[in-house]
C-alpha cells in the first residue's frame, strides 16, 4: 500500500493557487470564484453526501445507467483498456467499469490530493491486479499524461455542465487530445422540469448550502481570511433561459473581508458567484461534442429522461 502511495503523481505546481484565484475573483464584478476550489478534503466529503441526497437524482440515475449498460460500455472500451477519469472524486462509479471492462490501467485525476490518496488506497486493496496511477491534477489546465496507449476517458457526474458552453467545448477538445484515439464516456444532466432541478440544488437537509459555504471556510482555514460565513446564504436558482443552475453565496450584511493582504467589501445583499450547472438536451450535447471534434456514438438514458451517458469517439 505504501508503494501505491509513493507512486502517486503530483502535478500540484499545475494546480492553480487558491489564494491568487480568490483575490482575482473578488476583484471582479460580480465577485466570483471557480467551482474547482470547492474540492478540498472537507468539500469532497460534503460532495459525496450531496450524491446521496434524495433530491439529487443525478448520481443515482447515472450509476443505474452504468450498471445497466456496463457490458455494452465495456465492449466499446475494448479489452485491457487504459481508463483515465477526469475528476475522479470518491472512485465509486468507476468500480462498475473496472468490474465490467477489466482494464489493465486506471488513471484517476483529481484536484483534491489528500482525498485522492485516501480513496486510492481502498481501491488498490479491492483490485490488486489493476495498475492504478493516480494523478493530482487540475484537468482544466493543459495536461500531459505520459504514455501513448489508446485511452478510454471517463467524465461522469455532469461535471461538463459546470463549464460555460465555450469552455466546455474547449475542454472536451483538450481531453480528446489526451485519449490517443480512444473514446470518451461522459455523463450529462438533461433539461427538465425546473422545479425538479431547483430541488436538486436546494436540498431540504441543507447539505448543498454547507458545501457551497465550505469554500469560505476553506479560505478562512487555508488563507487566514475572515469571511463571516454564517452571514452568507446559499442561493441556487434555475435560469430557464440559460438552461443552467446558477449558484451564489449572498452576503446578508455589509462586510469587509481581508485575505492575502487585500480587502474586499461586500455590500448587503451582494453575491459571490460560485458555480454554474448547465443542462443539455441529447441533441445540444451531441452538437457540442461534434464541435469539439468527437463523433458522438451511443447514448443511454433512463425512462424519465433525467440523465444521459454519451460515448464519443475521438476519430
Ligand atoms: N457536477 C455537479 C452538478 O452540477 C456538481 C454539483 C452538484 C455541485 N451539486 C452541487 C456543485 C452543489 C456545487 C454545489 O450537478
Amino acid at each position: 500500500m505504501d508503494a501505491q502511495l509513493a507512486r502517486i503523481h503530483d502535478a500540484a505546481p499545475a494546480v492553480e493557487n487558491f489564494g491568487q484565484a480568490l483575490v482575482a475573483g473578488l476583484g471582479k464584478t460580480p465577485k466570483q470564484i471557480s467551482a474547482k476550489y470547492f474540492y478540498d478534503a472537507a468539500g469532497s466529503q460534503l460532495f459525496d453526501q450531496i450524491c446521496e441526497l434524495p433530491e439529487y437524482y443525478q448520481t443515482r440515475t447515472e450509476t443505474a445507467l452504468l450498471n445497466r449498460h456496463a457490458g455494452e460500455i465495456a465492449a466499446l472500451m475494448g479489452p485491457h483498456a487504459e481508463i483515465v477519469e477526469f475528476g475522479a472524486g470518491s472512485l465509486r462509479k468507476v468500480r462498475i467499469l473496472l468490474e465490467a471492462a477489466k482494464p489493465r490501467t486506471y488513471l484517476p485525476l483529481d484536484i483534491s490530493g489528500d482525498y485522492l490518496r485516501h480513496v486510492v488506497r481502498d481501491l488498490a486493496v479491492d483490485y490488486p491486479t489493476l495498475q492504478v496511477a493516480p494523478v493530482v491534477a487540475d484537468f482544466t489546465l493543459p495536461l500531459d499524461i505520459p504514455g501513448d496507449a489508446r485511452r478510454a476517458g471517463f467524465f461522469p457526474g455532469s461535471t461538463i455542465g459546470n463549464f460555460r458552453p465555450d469552455a466546455a467545448t474547449a475542454l472536451l477538445r483538450r481531453m480528446r487530445g489526451t485519449l490517443n484515439g480512444g473514446g470518451l464516456l461522459v455523463g450529462v444532466d438533461l433539461v427538465k422540469d425546473p422545479a425538479r432541478l431547483h430541488a436538486a440544488y436546494n436540498d431540504a437537509a441543507g447539505i448543498t448550502a454547507r458545501f457551497n459555504r465550505n469554500i469560505l471556510l476553506r479560505a478562512n482555514r487555508e488563507l487566514g481570511a475572515d469571511f463571516d460565513a454564517d452571514a452568507f446564504i446559499h442561493y441556487a436558482p434555475y435560469n430557464v433561459q440559460m438552461q443552467r443552475i446558477e449558484m451564489y453565496l449572498v452576503s446578508l450584511k455589509r462586510q469587509i473581508v481581508t485575505l492575502c493582504g487585500a480587502q474586499f467589501e461586500f455590500a448587503q445583499g451582494e453575491p459571490l458567484y460560485t458555480e454554474d450547472s448547465h443542462k443539455y438536451t441529447i441533441e445540444s450535447f451531441r452538437e457540442m461534442a461534434a464541435r469539439a471534434g468527437f463523433t458522438p456514438r451511443a447514448v443511454w438514458m433512463d425512462e424519465e429522461r433525467l440523465f444521459s451517458i454519451h460515448w464519443l469517439e475521438s476519430r
